[in-house]
């Protein structure tokens, strides 16, 4: 078991640099298999989900090289043996694979995704109705796989309005439709930065999608793709995490390596909290001196607030005078982390989709759990705010999406450290 060891109550300071955006690359990653030839990824985070992901295609047969600890080189050299694969479970994004064989191959079969758990369903109908609008046959054989498969003669191109906005859909029939016949149009497409990024990729290697960014995306199929060099863009979600974390502890610390117009609705939303931003080319400065006062938030699909940022956000207004209200707007549930944010003297009264937070003056430290990603940001970040040591348990959930989150935090300052307790100890200290 490996758990963070926090002693909290430090003000951060100093310059921290944001890796490769999770969310773009997961998509970026096993788009490589539509290419012929090599393709050169730069910018890629090293986190848990992309190590994943890179697996399985080793598995498929394709050539994976690292040529540095952000640089990956992939070669799609042979048609997979398509076999699903139980490392598939252990992410979500393993669903890009189906959208991506799909395309190239016009089979595929992965077992259904795993991934982050925050209390409600994932379902991924949208991607299936997207699919079958090309044409192809979705079945769910017994074992909890997905399998696609498309006609004699390949895909065609097809309008598809989805249900609703949905980035893990947008992308995955974007990915299966860069060869489909004739046009495809996607509508009420989502809109975030990750979604131009995986079109800019696809278009670098020949594609011919349009409107990427906006709710409308047009696709023209290609006979091929050919191999390139790409970077991925920073981490919007990451930049954020960092942000918050100022927010909430104090200080003052230069976040480099960011796209400034992606965190826009989070700057705003920390200026109204009594946040100090100014943006630069390719940087932001965050500084926070006095007490943080309460705002509301709802988080929506891009442009709106990021669901993803939701937890670490909350966190920082457990900490903010007067009372905020939160509105989750994008999954049904995601609020399980309060629990925890609890033990460490928040006050958050959950009903459904909203949360009721009534500032307190600082928290203490407390053993908590990382229930998922972005819970687990939240608890780390409450924990260099609190007063005391924090002990955050499940840590592996954190490291599926941050890149040496730890190191980071040192290095502005905070006092905590990766602790590795051997397996039959961690059993018996939960026991
Ligand atoms: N939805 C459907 N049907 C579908 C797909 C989605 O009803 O077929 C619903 C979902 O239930 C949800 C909403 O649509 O209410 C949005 O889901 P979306 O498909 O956008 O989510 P996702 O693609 O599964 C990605 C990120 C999540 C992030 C969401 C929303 C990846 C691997 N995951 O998930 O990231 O919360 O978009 O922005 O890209 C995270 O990074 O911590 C994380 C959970």
């Amino acid at each position: 078991m490996t758990k963070y060891v926090i002693n909290g109550g430090k003000t951060l300071n100093g310059e921290v640099t944001i890796s490769g955006a999770k969310n773009a690359a997961v998509a970026i990653v096993p788009a490589a298999l539509l290419a012929d030839g090599p393709v050169r990824i730069e910018n890629v985070p090293k986190i848990i989900d992309v190590t994943l992901q890179l697996e399985i295609m080793r598995e498929l047969g394709a050539q994976i090289r690292l040529v540095n600890a952000t640089t990956v080189e992939i070669e799609n050299t042979k048609n997979p043996s398509l076999k699903p694969h139980e490392l598939e479970r252990k992410l979500r994004a393993s669903y890009y694979l189906l959208g991506a064989l799909l395309g190239k191959y016009g089979y595929a079969e992965v077992a259904m995704p795993g991934g982050c758990n925050f209390g409600g369903v994932r379902p991924i109908d949208q991607h299936i109705k997207g699919f079958e609008a090309l044409g192809a046959t979705v079945t769910l054989p017994k074992g909890g796989f997905i399998r696609a498969e498309a006609p004699e003669g390949g895909l065609t191109g097809a309008h598809i309005y989805f249900d609703v906005v949905t980035v893990g859909a947008t992308m995955n029939v974007m990915l299966a439709a860069v060869f489909a016949k004739g046009q495809t149009i996607l509508e009420n497409c989502a809109k975030e930065p990750h979604i131009v990024d995986l079109a800019n990729f696809l278009n670098a290697m020949g594609a011919n999608v349009k409107g990427a960014g906006t709710d409308v995306i047009k696709i023209r199929g290609v006979e091929k793709l050919h191999g390139i060099s790409y970077s991925i863009i920073p981490d919007q979600i990451e930049a954020g995490t960092f942000m918050a974390a100022v927010a909430a502890c104090g200080g003052s610390v230069l976040v480099k390596n960011v796209i400034p117009k992606h965190l826009e609705c989070i700057t705003n939303k920390l200026k109204e909290m009594n946040v100090e931003i100014t943006e630069f080319d390719d940087a932001v400065l965050v500084r926070r001196e006095g007490r943080l006062t309460r705002t509301n938030l709802k988080t929506m699909p891009y442009p709106g607030f990021p669901t993803d940022m939701q937890p670490q956000m909350t966190t920082a207004l457990c900490l903010a005078e007067g009372t905020s209200i939160i509105t989750e707007g994008v999954w049904d549930s995601r609020y399980r982390y309060t629990e925890e944010l609890a033990r460490m003297g928040a006050n958050v009264h959950v009903d459904g989709k909203i949360a009721v937070i009534e500032g307190v003056s600082e928290f203490k430290g407390a053993p908590v759990r990382a229930h998922d990603l972005r819970a687990g940001a939240a608890m780390v970040i409450a924990g260099l705010a609190a007063k005391g040591v924090t002990e955050v348990e499940q840590v592996q959930n954190i490291e599926r999406g941050y890149e040496t989150l730890v190191e980071k935090f040192v290095a502005l300052g905070a006092d905590m450290y990766r602790s590795e307790i051997p397996d039959s100890m961690g059993a018996a200290q939960q026991a």
